[in-house]
C-alpha cells in the first residue's frame, strides 16, 4: 500500500540557503519544524503526528513538548562531557591506533565484470614526519550546512569553483580532489594495517567508528573547500534523502558541466528517479516515499534497543574487521551508495564501491545528511523514543584517524573531539523529519500467516543457511505474546568485496516484498562492497532488531513462535547466516517521561 506522506510535507518559505546562526529561527511554521537556539537554551520540539492509517492529519505538540537543552545533554552525557569521562576512566584502553602513513599498502576491491580482485596502489596519502595532535579551533561563526535541494545559484557557483580548484591542485597535494577522495579508499579497502596488530585492518565501516571517521573526514574537505574560495564559513551542503522534497539526486550535481558532476552514475536513476532507500526496486514513487519514510523511523527510532545498534557494534585494537554497522549505515547509507552507482562499471563505481565513492562529489553531499542523522539521534531524538545514547568506553573515545587540514598540514584527531558538532562549529539547517512519527499502521496478519506457519520449518532445522532466495521459517519466543524481545542473526559470515542486502519481515505472509510501509518490516542487513583483509575477504558479524514495538502493531496474541521471512536484495552467494535467535531485550526501556 502507498502510503501518502502528504500532511508532512510542509511549505519551505524560507529559501536561505545559509542563514546565519543567530537568524535560524526564522524558519517558517513553526508547528512543523524543530527549532532551536543555542546550546543551554531550551529547545522547543514539535512536530506534525502523522496518523496515516486514515490518511487525516492532526497537529500536535509531540509528547515530549519543551525539553531542557542542558538535560537532554545530561541525558546523552557522555557525549558533550566526553572529554571528562575520559580522565576520570582507567586507561585501560586499547583503542584503534591511528595507521602509520609510511607502511600504507595496496587496497582491493572485486572487479565484478572479470571476477577477479584488483589492487591498487594509488589510494595512499603523502607521508609526513610532522604529526600535529588537532585542537579544535575556538568557533566565532556556526557554519550551516545547507539542506542540498534548497541552495541559491550563488551557494552552488561558490560551491563549484571551491570543488573545481580542488581539482585543479597540484596532484601530490594532500588537499587535491583525488587525494581526498583517496583517504576513503585507503581507510575502507584495507590499505592499512592496525599498527602491531599483523595483518588485521584498520576498517572505518560497520562498527562505532563510521559516525566519528565520517565526520572527521568531511570537516577537512568542508575545510580545505572553504580555504581555496578564501571563505571560512563555507559549509557543505546535505543530501535530504530523508524528506520527500529530497528524494531526487540534488539538481546541482546534475549539471555535467560543473564540478559537482560525475559520469560515472547510474543513468535510470537520474532526476526525477525517487531515491530508494530499500534498494526494492520498486518504481512506484508514491510507494518509494512510503518506504523511504518508514526505513528512517525503523533506523532512527523502532529497530534499536541500544546505543551500540544505532552506532555500530564495539571495534578496538586487536579485533577483527565488521563487528556490525548500525542501523542507518547498513540501510539507507548503503542503498544510496549502490542506488547512485554505475550497475555497468565493472565495481559499481563511483558511490557503489568504498574504494572509489569518494571520487564523486556527491558522497560528500550523502555523507553531510548521514552525519546530520547523528546529530539528530543524539540531540533532538526524545529519550522516551530512542534508548540511552551514552558510550563513555574510553576505548571508543580515544580511537584516533589522521587527516591533512586545510593547510596541508598531517593532524590526528580523536573521537572524543568530534562528538559535538556545535562544538566543531557547524550544524544543520532546520528542515521537517517527516519520518518522525511515520509508524508503520498496525497489522493483523496472526490468523494467516498461523496457516502458512504448520508448513514453515523451525530456524534450527534451516541455519546455518546462504541467503540467496526468500526463504521464510519460525522462530521461538523467549514468552508468549507480546514482550521486550531482540531478534539476533548471529554469525553472519559475509564475502566483503559483494554487495549485499537482506530484509528481515515477522509474520508476513506476502510476497509483494517491494512494500515496507508495514509493521511486518523489522529491519535490513545490508553492506557496501569493500575489502577487509589482503588475505581474505570474508568477514563474520551480527545484527539484532528491537521487536518490541512490532509485536504492539501485529497481532502475536499468544502466539510461542514468530515466522521470520528473509529478502535477499542481492544477486547470487556471498552470506550465510550461522543462526537466528530470539531473546529478551537486556537494555532497559526507553524513559517515559
Ligand atoms: Cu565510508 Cu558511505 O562510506
Amino acid at each position: 500500500m502507498a502510503l501518502l506522506p502528504l500532511p508532512c510535507i510542509t511549505k519551505i518559505t524560507n529559501p536561505t540557503p545559509n542563514p546565519s546562526h543567530s537568524t535560524r529561527r526564522i524558519f517558517a511554521k513553526p508547528s512543523h519544524f524543530i527549532t532551536h537556539a543555542k546550546r543551554n537554551n531550551h529547545l522547543h520540539i514539535s512536530c506534525t503526528s502523522q496518523n496515516h492509517n486514515d490518511n487525516a492529519s492532526e497537529n500536535v505538540e509531540c509528547s515530549q513538548g519543551k525539553v531542557d537543552r542542558r538535560n537532554m545533554l545530561l541525558g546523552i552525557g557522555g557525549l558533550y562531557g566526553a572529554t571528562n569521562l575520559v580522565s576520570t576512566h582507567e586507561a585501560s584502553a586499547n583503542p584503534i591506533q591511528p595507521p602509520v602513513l609510511d607502511k600504507c599498502g595496496v587496497a582491493t576491491y572485486w572487479n565484478t565484470t572479470e571476477k577477479k580482485v584488483e589492487k591498487i596502489d594509488t589510494c595512499c596519502p603523502p607521508i609526513s614526519d610532522k604529526i600535529i595532535d588537532y585542537k579544535l579551533p575556538p568557533v566565532f561563526g556556526m557554519k550551516t550546512r545547507p539542506s542540498a535541494h534548497r541552495v541559491s545559484p550563488e551557494y552552488i557557483f561558490k560551491y563549484n569553483m571551491a570543488t573545481d580548484r580542488m581539482k585543479r591542485l597540484p596532484k601530490d597535494d594532500p588537499r587535491n580532489f583525488m587525494q581526498q577522495a583517496n583517504i576513503h579508499c585507503a581507510y575502507c579497502n584495507g590499505a592499512y594495517d592496525q599498527p602491531g596488530q599483523g595483518n588485521l585492518d584498520i576498517q572505518v565501516h560497520e562498527s562505532w567508528l563510521f559516525f566519528p571517521f565520517h565526520r572527521w573526514y568531511l570537516y577537512f574537505y568542508e575545510r580545505i573547500l572553504g580555504k581555496l574560495i578564501g571563505d571560512p564559513t563555507f559549509a557543505l551542503p546535505f543530501w535530504n534523502w530523508d524528506n520527500p522534497k529530497g528524494m531526487t539526486i540534488p539538481p546541482m550535481y546534475m549539471d555535467s558541466r560543473s564540478a559537482l558532476y560525475d559520469p560515472k552514475r547510474n543513468k535510470e536513476n537520474f532526476p526525477p528517479a525517487v531515491v530508494d532507500l530499500g534498494y526494492t526496486g520498486n518504481k512506484d514513487p508514491l510507494q518509494v516515499v512510503s518506504n523511504n519514510l518508514t526505513i528512517m523511523y525503523s533506523e532512527m527510532i523502532r529497530g534499536n534497543s541500544s546505543a551500540l545498534d544505532f552506532m555500530g557494534k564495539e571495534y578496538k585494537e586487536g579485533s577483527p574487521v565488521n563487528p556490525g554497522a548500525g542501523a542507518i549505515e547498513r540501510g539507507a547509507h548503503t542503498s544510496v551508495h549502490r542506488w547512485v552507482g554505475d550497475p555497468n562499471q565493472p565495481s559499481g563505481e563511483n558511490l557503489g564501491n568504498f574504494y572509489s565513492a569518494g571520487r564523486d562529489p556527491l558522497f560528500y553531499c550523502h555523507h553531510g545528511n548521514v552525519d546530520r542523522m547523528w546529530t539528530l539521534w543524539q540531540y533532538f531524538l526524545p529519550s522516551s523514543k530512542v534508548p540511552d545514547k551514552r558510550i563513555t568506553d574510553p576505548d571508543f573515545l580515544n580511537t584516533a584517524f589522521l587527516f591533512y587540514d586545510e593547510n596541508a598540514q598531517l593532524v590526528r584527531v580523536t573521537v572524543k573531539d568530534c562528538l559535538d558538532n556545535l562544538r566543531m562549529g557547524f550544524d544543520y539547517e532546520r528542515i521537517d523529519l517527516p519520518w518522525l512519527d511515520y509508524r508503520p499502521p498496525s497489522q493483523t496478519a496472526g490468523a494467516k500467516i498461523k496457516r502458512i506457519g504448520t508448513n514453515v520449518p523451525l530456524a534450527e532445522t534451516i541455519f546455518p543457511l546462504k541467503v540467496d532466495k526468500i526463504v521464510r521459517f519460525r522462530v521461538p519466543k523467549t514468552v508468549k505474546g507480546k514482550a521486550r524481545e531482540l531478534l539476533v542473526l548471529e554469525n553472519i559470515t559475509v564475502d566483503t568485496t559483494k554487495f549485499l542486502k537482506v530484509d528481515v519481515f515477522v509474520n508476513d505472509e506476502d510476497d509483494n516484498v517491494t512494500e515496507l510501509d508495514k509493521a511486518a518490516y523489522a529491519g535490513t542487513y545490508a553492506q557496501v562492497p569493500h575489502k577487509t583483509s589482503t588475505a581474505n575477504s570474508m568477514a563474520t558479524t551480527s545484527i539484532q532488531l528491537k521487536l518490541t514495538d512490532l509485536y504492539k502493531d501485529m497481532d502475536v496474541a499468544d502466539d510461542d513462535d514468530i515466522v521470520v521471512t528473509l529478502v535477499p536484495r542481492h544477486q547470487g552467494e556471498g552470506m550465510t547466516i550461522g543462526g537466528i535467535k530470539i531473546i529478551m531485550d537486556p537494555s532497559p526501556p526507553p524513559a517515559t517521561t
